[in-house]
């Protein structure tokens, strides 16, 4: 039983194209998945309703401008899927609060450039906040470094830069076309371009996030 939230500071650095992936390979793992989107952008919603593969079917948009009634519509969630997946919007608002206040799991997905460092540096403190008012040891930060593009210096170090920042790093998403165009067509990686790169990676990255919560 897990709730992961994936949150941060910085705008467009790929946490919806995260959550929706990893929700996919989740679910061809063996889980039960259920994927909350909490941006009021509705991204993941919209991306959903593109399709009528997997995320059509667990993607439900959640407002949590009452906190008390969020945290029981995810609890109820919780008692039926064992991974639940909460998008959130950029930026630390409420929404991502709330979500590190009650998942066991926070990633954040950062790039490579000295402004995404600052932003996931930003993001961690205040995760790290958030899990002291809790007091339960709770959440796990993990970071994913997002939109890599391959071949460059920047993409080579990410990783390392990463670790510096003190929380444990997963394995690497590049930048890769069929990640943007599987949103397009309302399906996950695993679903529209079964065995790819990107695809590859995601399962990667699945089974990375799984050793760390097991
Ligand atoms: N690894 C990737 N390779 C190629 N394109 C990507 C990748 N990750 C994200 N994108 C594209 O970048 C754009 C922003 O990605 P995404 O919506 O996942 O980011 P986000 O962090 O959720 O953004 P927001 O802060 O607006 O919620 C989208 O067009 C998406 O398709
Ligand atoms: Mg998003």
């Amino acid at each position: 039983m897990a709730i992961i939230a994936v949150s941060g500071r910085k705008g467009g650095i790929g946490k919806t194209t995260i959550t929706a992936n990893l929700a996919g390979e989740l679910a061809s793992m063996g889980h039960k998945v259920a994927v909350l989107d909490t941006d009021p952008q509705k991204s993941l919603l919209k991306w959903a309703s593109l399709g009528d593969g997997l995320l059509s079917r667990v993607v439900v948009s959640l407002d949590t401008s009452h906190p008390r009634r969020f945290k029981g519509q995810v609890d109820s969630v919780h008692a039926v899927a064992d991974r639940v997946l909460i998008d959130t919007p950029p930026g630390f608002a409420d929404p991502a609060l709330l979500a590190a206040l009650l998942a066991d799991v926070v990633l954040m997905p950062a790039g490579p450039s000295p402004l995404d460092i600052i932003a996931a540096r930003e993001a961690i403190d205040v995760t790290r906040q958030a899990r002291s008012r809790r007091g339960d040891g709770l959440p796990l930060i993990l970071l994913v470094p997002s939109k890599v593009v391959a071949g460059t210096a920047m993409g080579r170090d990410l990783p390392a830069t990463l670790a510096s920042l003190g929380e444990p790093v997963l394995p690497a998403i590049g930048q890769r076309v069929a990640l943007a165009e599987c949103a397009l067509s309302g399906l996950t990686i695993g679903e529209y371009a079964k065995g790819s790169p990107g695809h590859r990676e995601f399962k990667a990255l699945a089974e990375a996030l799984e050793k760390e919560i097991a």
